[in-house]
């Protein structure tokens, strides 16, 4: 059975917290909100509950986890600290930031055998009151199956693990909704290995300068990677998501599928709500509100399984803060469906659609 805690981090419902800091003691699963999206955790030192987390995600036994501290203590415990970067860290944290340290006692389960360890105190004080009362750091990566889009309200993380966790915490929708920014510092330079919540221009005013690979973007599949969740196919909805490089290509497609009397979903900014037409829309938020679209992007793919349509189209957007972020999870979930111009979605709609109704 899982058993289901509202509350919010106004009303801390310090019951709730102490039931489900014991079921993480007693070896089980616990999904809790942070600031970024929903986790799904165990007690970072019990392998086997660890273990669980892998099995219940499906999730890859090489994509390490990050774990989750409430004081700089216990990241002492976690990690090996780099001379000078305390003072910093304390400016950073608590906040949507992960580091990369060198591991210093967790389990190859928890860093995929990796000799680093992935760590971050989050700014939620339901996930920083959880973590306290369990007395012991909490792995937990994303809360949602491998592949899917994260979650960032609880009823997504219902869908994915009721049944498989002993609590699901609902503290309401994630104050940032794109996971946390995450950058290695376990040597020099400092490099980015996940765009995240916390822009990198605002990080480099704290760090210093923070080396942005080029290939951030693309899923690599073969050879040798900065972060192993960089191979997986990342973020998807299970429908076929086709990315546009400017609204009229995606107008363009959206008027040769209504010819053809394909059901479809735009998922698209409020600017251009007028300009598509169309069976469905799904509003991502205002394209000058940069952090309304980050919190509204995952809960609308998810949206777009639910509804009564085919596809999605979805329009490259240029955002003044969270820019790389969104524009990143946008990319790896649409994955090969880029599309360049209308011949070129006709091409790839005609392959994904044959598939599709086999
Ligand atoms: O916002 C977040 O970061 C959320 C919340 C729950 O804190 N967590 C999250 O976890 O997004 P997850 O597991 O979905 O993503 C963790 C990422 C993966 O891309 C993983 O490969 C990378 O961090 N990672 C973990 N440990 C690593 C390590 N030692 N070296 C390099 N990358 C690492
Ligand atoms: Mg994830």
């Amino acid at each position: 059975m899982t058993r289901i805690i509202k509350m919010s981090e106004k009303r801390i419902d310090k019951k709730g917290i102490k039931y489900a800091a014991n079921q993480i003691k007693n070896g089980k699963l616990v999904v809790f909100p942070t600031e970024t999206v929903y986790g799904i955790g165990a007690n970072a030192f019990n392998e086997k509950a660890c273990k669980e987390i892998f099995k219940v995600k499906n999730r890859a036994a090489d994509n390490p986890l990050i774990v989750h501290v409430c004081s700089f203590g216990q990241l002492k415990e976690v990690a090996v600290i780099p001379d000078n970067i305390m003072v910093i860290l304390k400016r950073l944290w608590p906040g949507p930031v992960t580091f990369i340290f060198k591991n210093r006692d967790l389990s190859k389960t928890v860093t995929a055998g990796l000799n680093t360890v992935a760590v971050r105190m989050p700014r939620n004080k339901i996930a920083l009151e959880l973590i306290k009362e369990s007395d012991a750091p909490i792995a937990a990566p994303s809360a949602n199956i491998s592949t899917f889009p994260s979650a960032t309200e609880a009823k997504h993380a219902v869908a994915d693990f009721f049944g498989k966790v002993a609590v699901i915490i609902d503290g309401g929708k994630s104050a940032f909704g794109l996971e946390s920014t995450v950058i290695d510092i376990s040597k020099k330079p400092y490099r980015l290995l996940r765009p995240g919540s916390y822009d990198v221009s605002e990080l480099e005013k704290f760090l210093g300068k923070i080396y942005v690979s080029g290939k951030i973007n693309k899923t690599v599949k073969k050879g040798r990677v900065l972060s192993p969740g960089m191979k997986y196919r990342h973020y998807s909805p299970k429908k076929p998501l086709f990315l546009f490089n400017n609204i009229r290509e995606l107008i363009s497609a959206s008027r040769f599928l209504e010819s053809k009397g394909i059901k479809f979903a735009a998922l698209i900014p409020s600017e251009y709500s007028k300009k598509v037409n169309g069976n469905e829309k799904i509003i991502l938020g205002s394209e000058s509100k940069a952090s309304e679209i980050a919190r509204n992007l995952f809960s609308s793919f998810r949206k777009l399984d639910e509804i009564d349509a085919e596809i999605g189209l979805i329009v490259d957007m240029k955002l003044d803060s969270f820019d790389l972020a969104v524009r990143n999870r946008v990319a790896k979930a649409a994955g090969e469906n880029k599309v360049r111009n209308l011949s070129h979605f006709i091409r790839l709609f005609k392959e994904v659609h044959s598939s599709l109704r086999e």
